[in-house]
This record gives structure tokens, C-alpha cells and sequence, in this order.
């Protein structure tokens, strides 16, 4: 088979590793841009002439109109929000939308919002911390086989049916918990005919669609959502999401074969974050964290939570490398690092004295993980400006050098800024 030209964009950590932005970035050399899993819990912030921008379903490379953007059959598609979006963009000027959405996506309805916060708030100091946009509740009617599809909205007999059929149970389920709130049928199915109009243009077989590109040699790129460790199956569950980031997820859904990803890119953040409970062996809760919290303005893009911060964990990277077969990565949010006197690397775990080399599955062993790190000087210069590798000062030289080092990965790219020319290439990546 010849070479093709497919690269997945993968988060390495907890998600918000900067995707986004390094999505927008390689997307101006792109064909497609492909979103494959989640939904609008994802939160990217992108800096296009100087405006800020938050998408939250629509793929990272919806301002070039040369480039096709597709949300495949693996997403899950909360209607009136991506209405929102699309609304938004042309509020800003950005009117030609080249979009196109999988019929078999799946749909987020108000009432799996509401699932969502009844969840959390019953699950008391257990819970997960989801971003409440009702993705664990839609994922869960997909695979119990009750849930609705893109395409389901233009058969209004078969909407209204399975409607219906899923208020029915989402009402009784709210009044078995006491919550005396119905959802009205009548008013959802109203809401829905007419958000259906503006998506009617996109709707498509996408997996044909991307299968065809991928053969013609066209430049496809996957976009992942969140990042490894909330990965459902490989994450740290059950303090994750309820899809899977990884590369190896992008095969089924989009509908392509498994090798048809030629490329895996990580991106990982100079330090590490997380947003939501669960484990985070390397977290910092001194004035370190806090001044790396407003530097780096860690401050979730869909909740606006503040995100937990950390030392950077190699473990975790190589860990990352082993279950996508990322071969390079994309370091972020470098400049944030500027003005600490001393930075920590992880480069190891163990369990009770034995080496291990991911986060421990069982929770009941957390407790007794130890972890090693090595010490580093840090640099006092702003290297927001900074153009080549040669530029750093010398001891952030040495601080990519070590997480090449330790993460056991070659670093391809760095950020030193939020703005597109404010990132470093030091290998072609694409
Ligand atoms: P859910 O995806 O809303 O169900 O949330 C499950 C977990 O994933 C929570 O810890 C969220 O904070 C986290 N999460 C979901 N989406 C993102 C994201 O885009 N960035 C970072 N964390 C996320």
C-alpha cells in the first residue's frame, strides 16, 4: 500500500494539552479535519487575528474553508449547541462552513444533562467531576441501543416514536428518584424540527467519505478530544469519559480501517493538569500551582473550573506512546515554565518496591505508589519570543532534553504562546 498521508492528534495526559491549537496549526496544510469521539465537553481555545475563539464540537480547522471538517459516527452531537457554534462563526464573519456530520452520530439530549448533574450529585464526594454536557448519559443510550441518531431526525415518524419511547423512561427514572420534573415531548420535538434545518446540509455517509480520502492520498487529520488518562478503557476509571481518546479508537469511529492512521502525534502539556476528580500522582498545591494556574490560564474553556496542576510525569508520556504508538510529540505551553526556581520531572513508579509503569488499576493501590522524580533548574528569560531550539536559555534547553530523555520520545514541536507563529517546529511534522 502506498504512504499515506492520515496524522491523529492525540492528548498524551488529561485532556487540555493545547489540541486545539496545534489542530488550527497543522489544519491550514490539511484536506480533513476529522473529530472522533466525545462531544461538546471538549473545550478548544484557538487565537485566529488576535480573537479568541472556544469550539467545543466543531473540529479545530472549521475557519479554513479548503478544509472539509468532519464529526464522525463516534461523536456525540448535542444539537442546540452545535447550532450555537455554527451560529457564533457567522456571527464572526466566518460564513462559509465546509462541514460535514455522520448520520450514524450519535445525539445528546437536554435530558441527558440532566441525568448527568442527578448523577454527580448523588454519587456525593465520589463523583466524577464531569463537565454535566450529558455525555456519559448519551453514550450510555447508544450502547443499551435506545439512543437517537443524525440521521433519526429526518424520519419524523421513527423521531417521534423512539422520542417517545425515551422520555417515557427518562420520566420514570426522575420520578423514582423523587424529582417531580417531566420533559415534555412536545415542546423537545418542536426544538428538534427546527434545529434540523440547519444541520440538513452537512449530513453524510462520512466513512465513505474519509476511507476515499485516505486512498486518494488526501492530507487527513484526526482531531482527538480530551486526552489518554480519561480514556474509558485505558484511562484511570473510573475517573474518565465515556470515550476513548486514543488512537486506536479512530478506526471504528470513523469507519476506516485499522491501517489507515499513518502517523500518531502526542501533545502534551510542559507540565501536567487535570479538571475533574481521580487520581493525579504529580499534583502541586503550593504557590507553585497557583502561579502556574494564572500564567497558564488553567481554567477549564467548558466549565471554567479551575484545573488541578502538577509536576510533568514521563510516566505518563510513555505510557501514552505505548497504548496510540505516538512516534512524536508536541510540547505545549513551554513559556508558562519561565520564573520557577526549580522544576520536578516524574521519571518512575513503583508498588511496593517494584517498578510499574502506568498509573495502578486497582484504586485501593494508590495509596502506595511512590513516586521518583529528578530535580531541574529552572530559567528566569520570557521565551514567548523565541524562534529556534538554539534561542532557550541553556536550562530549558535541558528540560526538553530530559523529557525526551525520560519520556523516552522525540519532541517535534514546542509552544511558546498561544498564537499560531509562537510555535517552534523542529522536525517537519507533516
Ligand atoms: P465528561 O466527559 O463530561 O463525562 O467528564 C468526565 C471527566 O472527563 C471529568 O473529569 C471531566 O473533567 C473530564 N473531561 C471531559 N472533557 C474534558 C476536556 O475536554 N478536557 C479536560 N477534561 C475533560
Amino acid at each position: 500500500m502506498k504512504t499515506l498521508n492520515s496524522l491523529a492528534i492525540i492528548g498524551t495526559q488529561w485532556g487540555d494539552e493545547g489540541k486545539g491549537k496545534i489542530t488550527n496549526y497543522l489544519a491550514k496544510k490539511a484536506d480533513f479535519v476529522v473529530r472522533y469521539q466525545g462531544g461538546n465537553n471538549a473545550g478548544h481555545s484557538i487565537i485566529l487575528d488576535n480573537k479568541r475563539f472556544a469550539l467545543h464540537l466543531l473540529p479545530s480547522g472549521i475557519f479554513y474553508k479548503n478544509v472539509c471538517n468532519i464529526l464522525a459516527n463516534g461523536v456525540v452531537i448535542d444539537l442546540f449547541g452545535l447550532v450555537e457554534e455554527i451560529n457564533n462563526l457567522k456571527k464572526n464573519n466566518i460564513k462559509d462552513i465546509n462541514l460535514l456530520i455522520s448520520e450514524r452520530a450519535h445525539l445528546v439530549f437536554p435530558y441527558h444533562k440532566e441525568i448527568d448533574a442527578i448523577f454527580e450529585k448523588a454519587k456525593g464526594k465520589n463523583k466524577i467531576g464531569t463537565t454535566k454536557q450529558g455525555i456519559g448519559p448519551a453514550y450510555t443510550d447508544k450502547v443499551t441501543r435506545i439512543g437517537i441518531r443524525v440521521i433519526d431526525l429526518f424520519d419524523q415518524k421513527y423521531l417521534e416514536e423512539k422520542l417517545k419511547e425515551n422520555i417515557f423512561w427518562k420520566n420514570l427514572f426522575l420520578k423514582s428518584l423523587g424529582i417531580n420534573k417531566e420533559i415534555d415531548f412536545d415542546e423537545l420535538l418542536q426544538k428538534l424540527l427546527e434545529a434540523r434545518i440547519i444541520i440538513k446540509p452537512f449530513i453524510k455517509d462520512t466513512s465513505k467519505i474519509i476511507y476515499d480520502a485516505i486512498l486518494d492520498n488526501k492530507k487527513v487529520l484526526f482531531e482527538g478530544a480530551q486526552g489518554v488518562q480519561l480514556c474509558l478503557d485505558h484511562g484511570t476509571y473510573p475517573f474518565v469519559t465515556s470515550s476513548s481518546p486514543t488512537a486506536s479508537s479512530i478506526p471504528l469511529n470513523t469507519g476506516i480501517p485499522a491501517n489507515f492512521i499513518n502517523e500518531v502525534l502526542g501533545i502534551t502539556k510542559s507540565y501536567t493538569t487535570r479538571v475533574g476528580n481521580g487520581v493525579f500522582l504529580t499534583e502541586i498545591n503550593d504557590k507553585i500551582a497557583a502561579k502556574i494556574r494564572i500564567k497558564g490560564n488553567e481554567f477549564g474553556t467548558t466549565t471554567g473550573r479551575a484545573r488541578r496542576i502538577g509536576w510533568f510525569d514521563a510516566v505518563l508520556i510513555r505510557y501514552a506512546k505505548r497504548i496510540n504508538g505516538i512516534t512524536k510529540i508536541s510540547l505545549t505551553l513551554f513559556d508558562v515554565l519561565s520564573g520557577i526556581k526549580e522544576l520536578k520531572i516524574a521519571i518512575n513508579y513503583s508498588l511496593d518496591n517494584k517498578n510499574i509503569d502506568c498509573i495502578p488499576t486497582l484504586l485501593k493501590d494508590l495509596e502506595r505508589v511512590k513516586v521518583e522524580y529528578i530535580t531541574l533548574k529552572g530559567w528566569d528569560e520570557d521565551i514567548t519570543n523565541v524562534k529556534s531550539f538554539d534561542a532557550l536559555p541553556e536550562n530549558a534547553k535541558k528540560y526538553l532534553k530530559a523529557i525526551e530523555k525520560y519520556g523516552e520520545i522525540r519532541i517535534a514541536q514546542f509552544s511558546v504562546g498561544p498564537k499560531p507563529e509562537q510555535t517552534i517546529d523542529l522536525e517537519k511534522i507533516w
